[in-house]
């Protein structure tokens, strides 16, 4: 079991303050936000934004990019889709976003220990919440290979950041950067064994490091789900158990969103 998921914190609500906000790629944010709630938070989690529009309801998950509990500033990176991730990209320096969590039971890195390999395989704007991976792994002393997958040039993000931490190997698929292909055209030529593999990015991808890593004992893929609550009392996220003979629903926003390879039905 996740030992995140026995001391996973209450759930909290705070106007966290903007630090800063920039467009790092074509439609791709990055937020640092301040707040005490940063003392909670743990790699793989999510914030579950409030938009600033009374029309906008449900609350956005977004996950965690970076964590610098020193200095009570989280890192958010995101892709605007529609309205919702929009109107946060308007906001500036000094305006403040009321922020539920940290959400979810992050990534589990207690079962790997220092001087053991981690692979980390990220998918466009599933590779943010692995960078705080990457560095949480780094700071244990363990080896870090990353694999970062992307549609083109122009929408790869944070390899330098990456490089810092792991041997960073990146793709994109129209091989208009690094190597041409998915993140599979590398994965599956990687002859070294890791301790422990972790996963953020599409569906289609996840599908594929669910069957490739499906016997490994530490493989974990991070998902997403349309959410409401975010606190686990709605059932709106529910994925299903391949094992029917557990309870059959986990709820993505509170017993995921990391799941161990092989666990869900995808
Ligand atoms: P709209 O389509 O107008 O949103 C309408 C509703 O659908 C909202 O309630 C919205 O939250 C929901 N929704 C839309 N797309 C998604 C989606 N892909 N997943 C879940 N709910 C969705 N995106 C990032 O760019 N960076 C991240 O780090 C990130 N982390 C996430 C972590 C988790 C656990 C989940 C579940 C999703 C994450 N997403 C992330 C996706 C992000 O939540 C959506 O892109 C965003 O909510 C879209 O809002 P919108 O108003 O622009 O779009
Ligand atoms: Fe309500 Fe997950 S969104 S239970």
């Amino acid at each position: 079991m996740n030992p995140n998921c026995e001391k996973k914190p209450a759930v909290l609500v705070e106007d966290l303050t903007i630090v800063s906000q920039r467009e790092i790629a074509p439609r791709i944010f990055e937020m640092v936000l301040s707040g005490s709630m940063v003392q909670e938070m743990s790699v793989g989690q999510f914030l579950h934004l409030r938009v600033p529009d009374p029309s906008k309801l449900l609350r956005r998950p977004i996950s965690i990019a970076a964590i610098d509990k020193r200095g009570e500033e989280a890192t958010i990176i995101y892709r605007v889709e529609r309205e919702g991730t929009a109107i946060l990209s308007r906001l500036k320096a000094g305006d403040k976003v009321d922020t539920m969590g940290p959400q979810g039971n992050g990534f589990d890195l207690s079962v790997i220990s220092s001087g053991q390999k981690a692979l980390l395989i990220g998918g466009g704007i599933g590779v943010p919440p692995l960078y705080a991976t990457a560095k949480a792994l780094h700071d244990k002393g363990i080896q870090v290979s990353a694999v970062l997958g992307f549609a083109n040039k122009d929408a790869v993000i944070l390899e330098n950041e990456f490089s810092k931490y792991a041997d960073v190997v990146v793709t994109t698929d129209d091989g208009s950067y690094g190597i041409k292909g998915y993140v599979s055209t590398v994965v599956d030529n990687m002859s070294e064994d890791f301790a422990a593999v972790y996963a953020c990015g599409a569906p289609g991808m996840l599908k594929y490091v669910d069957k490739k890593f499906e016997q490994h004992p530490h493989a974990y893929i991070s998902m997403e789900s349309r959410m409401a609550c975010g606190m686990g009392a709605c059932y709106a996220c529910v994925v299903h158990l391949r094992d029917k003979s557990e309870a059959a629903n986990k709820r993505v926003c509170e017993d995921g969103p990391v799941f161990e390879t092989g666990s869900i039905v995808l």
